[in-house]
């Protein structure tokens, strides 16, 4: 008994530690450019390029796949590990691509917090909004991070306005910038009033010089620039513009920290408000809706599958955000779905691009099952009496294609193939009677699941396919009810999600669905999460 209390309060204790958090921004925002900055200040990585960037940049090369390495992308999400001030924050990658997948959206089901990235000329973009949206329907705390402020760029109250008149998010900015964006003099702490001069060291992301300076020198230093910028603050104060935990919490107000990733300006200030705000792992709510404490007995729910990261092993690998108890390596879990028992002697911590054998992790960690081979996504893992968390939620497709097997000899490895690929949430698969099994529709939230699908089903499942675009970008969910009629009018079409049964109607465009909703105003068609 006595062990087993010293084992709880050391599990609280460690996750208490930690902080597991994601990125979410458009690209180019400085996604890549602040994982690294972010990386220099912890003592496990000491020089800028060791953790996955773009072109030169890129330190260590993934192995995983010839795809990501031509594109020069990554397509896989792992985390990465930063050890500062006696912290663990994992920090869990999202493809931020053009291209980007379900899997972006379904990292943001395994952080506890959100960084919103922001391009200090561009303010928020598509893809932000639409990682956002997920934030908002989790209530996600969000902290936002208006980057590029070396640069010219928007003045910092406009910015503001635009988060909370476009996503009603209420801005508490922590600091405020001395010198408009494309010259950069320094940040004002509003807690303490303390201004911190950054002087820019020549040969890139190094650590910025930071000198902190009284109000008095501030003023004579920086001059018009320091006047214009203690104005400014005084607006937000007036403006009640504070920080406020507990709407910070529920997703509704989000601190805003100014800086520059590139020359690392106010990177620090950033881990400082990750560690000092950001939540630690709480209880995670089980399917019959009730939480289960960090403290209890091991449980994790996978949200990312990754097949073929060497081809030579053909391994599948799944990988498990921790929601309670100590992981060691070796311990023999239950598969909720199944019932049967999951070993985990070769189970691995992610790091960045590599991957190292742990032993143990605590909650609001992430490992990485190897040979997952019955493991899908949204599959929960447990020690002890069961316990099953939620499904992951789908998100809305916006591209559709009809695959066939190129020969009709490899239909079974076909058929095989699909289904696996639906279980690990590659692809949603949807089928009609009118298309038939033969030719599935494939549907992903960005086409370049289709490359995935495509070299996957060729080079493991030994089935080639024919992948024929569809010309809708549109999904919303309805019922059998609604199914008839929508399918009697041009430009939609009714298919059945396979994984979960749900009818969803596709249509050409958010234009035709328009014209469907004003004309027909008794069918159902309702937005699906995100993009929809
Ligand atoms: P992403 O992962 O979000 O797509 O963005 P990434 O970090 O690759 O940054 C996109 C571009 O913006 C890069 O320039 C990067 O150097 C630049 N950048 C990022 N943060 C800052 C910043 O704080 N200040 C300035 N001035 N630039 C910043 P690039 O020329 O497209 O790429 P590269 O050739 O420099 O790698």
């Amino acid at each position: 008994m006595a062990t087993a209390d010293k084992v709880m309060a050391e599990v609280a204790e460690e996750a208490g530690r930690r902080r597991t958090f994601a990125v979410i921004s458009h690209p180019d925002a400085g996604k890549s450019t602040l994982t690294e900055a972010l990386a220099l200040h912890s003592s496990a990585i000491s020089s800028a390029g060791a953790v996955h960037g773009k072109g030169d940049r890129r330190g260590v090369t993934s192995d995983w796949m010839e795809m990501e390495q031509d594109r020069g992308i990554s397509i896989t999400s792992a985390a990465l590990r930063i050890d500062y001030e006696g912290r663990v924050l994992n920090l869990l990658d999202t493809p931020g691509h053009a291209d980007f997948s379900e899997d972006t959206y379904r990292v943001l089901s395994a952080v506890d917090c959100a960084i919103m990235l922001l391009d200090s000329a561009k303010g928020l973009e598509p893809q932000t909004l639409k990682l956002f949206d997920v934030c908002r329907a989790r209530r996600m705390p969000v902290i936002t991070f208006v980057n590029k402020w070396d640069r010219p760029g928007r003045e910092p109250l406009e910015l503001l306005d635009e988060i909370e008149q476009r996503i009603g998010l209420r801005p508490t900015p922590l600091n405020w910038p001395v010198g408009i964006a494309g010259d950069f003099r320094g940040l004002i702490d509003r807690a303490t009033g303390r201004y911190t001069k950054m002087t820019r060291m020549p040969g890139g992301a190094t650590k910025a010089l930071e000198e902190v300076l009284a109000p008095e020198e501030a003023a004579r230093v920086e001059g018009t620039e320091w006047e214009r910028a203690r104005e400014e603050v005084e607006l937000l104060e007036a403006l009640g513009a504070d920080f406020d935990a507990e709407s910070f919490l529920a997703g509704e107000s989000s601190p805003v920290l100014f800086g520059a990733a590139l020359p690392n300006f106010g990177v620090g200030q950033l881990l400082r408000a990750i560690v000092g705000l950001a939540p630690a792992p709480t209880a995670k709510t089980d399917a019959k809706g009730e939480p289960r404490p960090v403290a209890a007995p091991f449980s994790g729910q996978v949200f990312k599958m990754q097949a073929n990261m060497d081809p030579s092993h053909r391994d599948r690998m799944a990988f498990l955000r921790i929601s309670s108890g100590r992981f060691d390596r070796g311990m023999v879990l239950t598969h909720a779905r199944t019932g049967r028992p999951f070993t985990t002697k070769y189970t691995q911590a992610v790091f960045g691009s590599e991957r190292s054998t742990i032993e143990t992790a605590f909650p609001g960690d992430v490992i990485a099952l190897v040979n997952a081979q019955s493991i899908a996504v949204g599959d929960t893992l447990y020690d002890g009496p069961k316990v099953e968390f939620p499904a992951i939620p789908s998100f809305a497709p916006e591209h559709f294609v009809v695959a066939r097997a190129k020969d009709a000899g490899k239909y079974k490895q076909f058929q095989k193939g699909i289904a696996q690929l639906d279980a690990e949430g590659v692809v949603q698969v949807l089928t009609s009677d009118v298309r038939g099994e033969q030719a599935p529709v494939l549907a992903a939230v960005g086409p370049l699941q289709f490359d995935v699908v495509e070299h996957r089903m060729e080079h493991e499942f030994r089935a080639p396919i024919e992948a024929s675009p569809l010309d809708y970008s549109v999904a919303r969910r309805t019922d059998a009810g609604s199914a008839d009629a929508l399918h009697a009018l041009s430009g939609v079409e009714v298919l059945k999600r396979r994984n979960d049964g749900e009818l969803l109607a596709l249509v050409h465009n958010k234009w035709r669905l328009r014209v469907i909703e004003r004309d027909h105003p008794g069918l159902l068609l309702e937005p699906l999460l995100a993009g929809g």
